[in-house]
């Protein structure tokens, strides 16, 4: 069993990312056992800070290190990634030398109600991945837009093309990590 971190990119109460989140976790093989890991709370980084690190970047760096691989889920805030992931990202990966990301296979998903489906938050953030050094699965490519269609009431996903992309999404995904998270270190 693999254990995944979810990483989700926006905070909004009835976020569509947050509910592909769930969706994609409800829809995931038994080889994977996800959870969400909450990036809101996380003091912005500041380097000063690292003398006496705020208990929440020290909570967050300790999770990372428990999971064997990271799945993210983005809206494009400005064509590129919420300033939420990044601060996550710059957290996790300090101090020098002391990358929690490091060796992590990573998917990422992007949701939007646009039509072109977050496209460019979700390639932003792959090139932060590279500096992170963490193997990111390439196929399939997840740009979910329109995404204000696709849930019901309950907010469980109701498209049915959108639930066997997600299907087949996440048994990539799992192989992915099984191929890839020897690399962790
Ligand atoms: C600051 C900001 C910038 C945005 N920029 C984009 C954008 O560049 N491309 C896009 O497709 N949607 C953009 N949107 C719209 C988001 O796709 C939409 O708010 C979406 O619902 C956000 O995801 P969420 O539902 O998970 O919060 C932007 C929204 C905000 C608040």
């Amino acid at each position: 069993m693999k254990k995944i971190s979810v990483i989700v990119g926006s905070l909004r109460k009835g976020s569509f990312n947050r509910k592909m989140a769930k969706a994609l976790m409800a829809l995931a093989p038994d080889s994977l056992s996800l959870e969400i890991i909450e990036i809101g709370k996380i003091p912005f980084y500041n380097q000063d800070l690292e003398d006496n690190p705020p208990q929440a970047w020290t909570e967050f760096r300790e999770h990372l290190k428990e999971f064997d691989g990271v799945l993210f889920v983005t809206p494009e805030y400005n064509r590129s990634v919420p300033s939420v992931i990044k601060n996550a990202f710059d957290v996790g990966s300090r101090p020098y030398a002391k990358n929690m990301w490091e060796g992590k296979p990573a998917g990422i998903v992007s949701v939007s109600i646009g039509a072109i489906g977050g496209f460019g938050a979700n390639h932003h953030l792959r090139q932060a991945l590279v500096c992170l050094d963490m193997p990111t699965m390439q196929q399939p490519e997840a740009y979910i837009g329109n995404a204000e269609s696709l849930f019901d009431e309950n907010g469980e996903l109701a498209s049915a093309s959108v639930k066997q992309f997600a299907t087949k999404y996440m048994l990539a995904f799992a192989a992915w990590v099984e191929l890839t998270a020897p690399y962790k270190k």
